[in-house]
């Protein structure tokens, strides 16, 4: 049963702990990181390097600061949404929730696409990144824990940037100098397993 405090002080002192506790605890695991937005200066770069972002097809609509000229949210689906059609070939910005990543990464390689970024979590052993190789040019990997718009601190994960669609690498790889360690050129050599 809930214990109701005589002393009101004690209940605000327990909701401040609480608060405390989500907190702390969403920034060890990155909780919550689905719906942290993208940082002004990677914005930046990224638009740059772009020339013009097309699409964002994982946006936070009306909040957003990516300055796409289309950015499809939760609620239109960016999944089930037609991305592009020939010969218009959108460039593309995905920053989408981490959570998704494997039906995200199926999506890009169905679409009509031009070239495209996309910022996820480093983890460069999984499927989905497996899965994304056969469309990517090269990659990086952060210099620096990111600071998501939204996240209490720093993300407690490395992120990745993966350039695509194009054989810009020399510019991906001066674009983003600032902010990556390495620059990868990523081939492509099959699942020898299977
Ligand atoms: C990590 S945030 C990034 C937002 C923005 N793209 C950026 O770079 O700042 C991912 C966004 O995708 C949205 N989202 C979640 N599921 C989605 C879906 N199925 N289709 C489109 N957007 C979705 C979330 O609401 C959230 O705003």
């Amino acid at each position: 049963m809930k214990q109701l405090s005589l002393f009101p002080e004690h209940n605000a002192a327990r909701q401040i702990k609480q608060s405390f506790r989500v907190q702390v605890s969403s920034a060890r695991t990155g909780e919550g990181s689905d719906d942290w937005q993208t940082p002004q200066y990677i914005i930046d770069a990224a638009d740059n390097f772009l020339e013009k972002i097309d699409l964002d097809p994982f946006s936070d609509g009306e909040k957003s600061l990516v300055p796409a000229k289309r950015k499809i949210t939760k609620q239109e689906n960016g999944l089930v949404q037609v991305w592009g059609v020939a010969p218009h070939l959108p460039q593309v910005w995905l920053n989408p929730p981490y959570s998704m990543m494997r039906q995200v990464v199926n999506k890009m390689r169905s679409e009509t696409i031009g070239e495209f970024l996309l910022l996820a979590r480093n983890a460069q052993g999984t499927q989905w990144f497996r899965n994304l190789l056969p469309i990517t040019a090269c990659y990086g990997v952060f210099n620096h824990r990111v600071q998501f718009v939204g996240a209490p601190t720093q993300a407690p994960f490395d992120s990745l940037l993966v350039y695509g669609g194009g054989d810009r690498i020399e510019e991906f790889q001066k674009a983003f100098e600032l902010y990556l360690g390495f620059c990868a050129i990523a081939f492509w050599i099959g699942d020898k397993r299977s």
